[in-house]
């Protein structure tokens, strides 16, 4: 939810510094800061806002070649200048940035306030910096490790010290810190994003572990300082995909990669010949397939959502039990963990803290967890006994697009393996296939048309409440479509099945409150046509997400005609017209797309 980066080389860290944090501002942007140690000590910048106002108002004496910052999205303290990181110590010859949450906060800042510690914050991070002067230890590396022994909870945390002019020490805890390394300079970074530019040789630290970091290079150690002498890789990474290009936001230029992104995810993953899926990682062969009684999806915000698409899917094609859960809600009910269930977490990130802590849960109550998960080697991709990878590419934009449609492949695929071992036909399993293959093309063919669904938008922009209905495999749908529209154009979009219309909802149309309806071309179809003239006769505006050979009647709509499938992977090319809707009504109202308010990119604290 935070962003960490920093330098330590030849060069002017302030600049390196602000750019990186610029690639980090996905991960929070409530504030921001810098912290740079020159000749005359520790200096530090920060405010609440933006990175680029930070940058605008940077002190023009600002020199230094070691440095520290920090995007914040607030959990202790409200987003003003006094909680943006850099916090440091009385002093102010320790500055520390951390990402994570500090669970004994409360009773170390009482402690450090009956010694007689002035904290000028509200933030947990700032025990972090008094605690690091105060150790008694004689380097840095073991002032951190007193100051971390301290401290209970999460953490990623960078620390610098006028004391120790050559150095950075930094220290993960559930929140990930990548070190990069360049030519006679360092970086860290909380995400791979920030680091590219400069460089692809890098190191992840693992839970537990620290890091120094030097102009000459950098040293890897357990907390109690002996080493564990990691060294780095080099990626094969194209630093450009990180780089919005010539879109006008991150969120666009993920959607229109979808067909790309989508041939990623399926390479090498479909046997025609047997009409099935091979997913090697999933570390399963086919009697532990077979005895699979139930599946059990978890995830957060859209990952939950398109779960739901997941558990159709595999009820359909696998004749499984399955049904999905917000992985929020499962991993505080004391959930009954079963052996012969396969629990499936989704993220794009692999970091979300929810989904992490449910697939924690259910390992260790003895569960097999397999993760379908975008970022390789993330926490939760390392917690899973097994998993798929999304193979999206690096996702931005905080609404998500590319990952959410891979995570759809990716159960598609799973439905496959697990039909194929069960009941479905070798000829079911070849027509699906084939519908795979087909599904690029279409959705290419799906974000060509996005002038006329800018059109459409425009006009559902003006309403200040909308819902979004569907039935049974366009329910899910439509809640991922009432999600994207709210999280970017901040109208009230809410999700309803369509069939529960008459047991409340209808009683709120009108003409000023349009509905979104899923009406693909399916055994349903009728039922849903009939829902469409109750919202008309009560003036409800429609706008209808169709097949172009369903016969909507007299109903006055606006059609949005999507291109057919095989009716089980219909949901994905239903999808993405509303995410072209959400983007263009936001584009319309004039928000920041790709980071709105309130929201983060990963939820990485409780
Ligand atoms: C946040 C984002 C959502 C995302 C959810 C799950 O709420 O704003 O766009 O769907 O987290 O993220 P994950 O990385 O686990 O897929």
């Amino acid at each position: 939810m935070c962003g960490i980066v920093g330098y330590v080389g030849g060069q002017q860290a302030a600049p390196l510094l602000l750019e990186g944090l610029t690639r980090l501002e996905h991960r929070g942007y409530d504030s921001a800061g810098v912290a740079v140690l020159g000749p005359t000590g520790v200096k530090v910048a920060k405010r609440a806002g933006r990175v680029r106002q930070l940058s605008e108002e940077l002190p023009k004496r600002f020199a230094g070649k070691l440095g520290i910052g920090h995007t914040r999205w607030a959990t202790h303290g409200p987003a003003n200048d006094v909680n943006a990181h850099p916090h440091v110590d009385a002093s102010g010859e320790v500055a520390v940035v951390h990402n994570g949450i500090i669970d004994n906060a409360a009773a170390l800042r009482h402690r450090l306030a009956d010694q007689g510690v002035d904290l000028a914050s509200d933030t947990d991070t700032e025990v972090l910096a008094h605690l690091v002067a105060r150790s008694g230890a004689d380097t840095l590396e073991g002032k951190v490790r007193d100051a971390l022994s301290a401290i209970e909870g999460t953490y990623g945390v960078a620390v610098m010290h006028a004391d120790f002019p050559d150095r950075i020490v930094v220290a993960r805890n559930g929140s990930p810190l990548i070190i990069g390394v360049g030519d006679k300079e360092m970086h860290v970074a909380s995400d791979l994003a920030a680091l590219v530019r400069y460089t692809t040789t890098i190191a992840y630290l693992d839970d537990g572990e620290m890091a120094t970091l030097t102009a000459g290079g950098f040293t890897t150690y357990r907390q109690d300082l002996t080493s564990t002498n990691k060294t780095a890789t080099t990626l094969d990474i194209d630093p450009s995909s990180y780089d919005a290009g010539d879109h006008d936001s991150f969120m666009h230029k993920e959607m229109v990669e979808q067909p790309a992104a989508a041939e990623r995810v399926l390479r090498g993953r479909l046997d025609e010949r047997f009409g099935t899926a091979h997913l090697g990682g999933l570390n399963m062969d086919a009697r532990e397939t077979r005895a699979i009684r139930r599946v059990k999806i978890l995830g957060c915000g859209s990952a939950y959502y398109v779960g739901q698409m997941g558990a159709a899917l595999l009820e359909e094609l696998a004749r499984i039990p399955a049904d999905a859960e917000a992985a929020s809600e499962f991993r505080y009910r004391n959930p009954i963990i079963v052996s012969d269930t396969l629990y499936v977490a989704v993220s794009q990130s692999g970091e979300t803290i929810d989904t992490l802590l449910a697939v924690q849960e259910i390992r260790r109550k003895g569960g097999r967890v397999i993760g379908l998960v975008n970022v390789v080697g993330s926490a939760i991709a390392r917690e899973c006994d097994g998993g798929i990878y999304l193979h999206a590419g690096p996702e931005v934009a905080v609404a998500s697009t590319k990952a959410l449609t891979n995570m759809f492949l990716g159960f598609a695929l799973l439905a496959l393996q697990l039909g194929r071992v069960r009941d479905l036909s070798i000829a079911d399993g070849k027509r699906l296939i084939a519908g795979l293959q087909q599904l690029p093309g279409q959705l290419a063919e799906m974000l060509e048309r996005e002038d006329e669904l800018a059109a459409i938008a425009t006009s559902l922009a003006e309403a200040e409440s909308l819902f979004f209905v569907g039935r049974v495999r366009g329910f899910p749908v439509a809640r991922e479509g009432a999600q994207k529209f709210k999280e970017i154009s901040y109208r009230h979009a809410e999700a309803y099945q369509t069939s529960e219309l008459k047991h409340g909802p209808l009683a709120l149309i009108s003409e000023a409150v349009p509905t979104v309806a899923i009406v693909p071309g399916d055994e349903l179809t009728d039922r849903n046509v009939a829902a469409l003239h109750e919202i008309a006769a009560r003036r409800g505006p429609l706008v209808v997400v169709t097949h172009a050979d369903v016969d909507l009647g007299d109903v006055e709509a606006v059609r949005i005609d999507v291109p057919r499938n095989e009716r089980e992977l219909d949901p994905i090319l239903l999808t993405v017209p509303l995410q072209l809707l959400a983007y263009h009504a936001a584009l319309r109202l004039g928000h920041d797309i790709d980071k709105p308010r309130n929201l983060a990119k990963s939820v990485t604290v409780e």
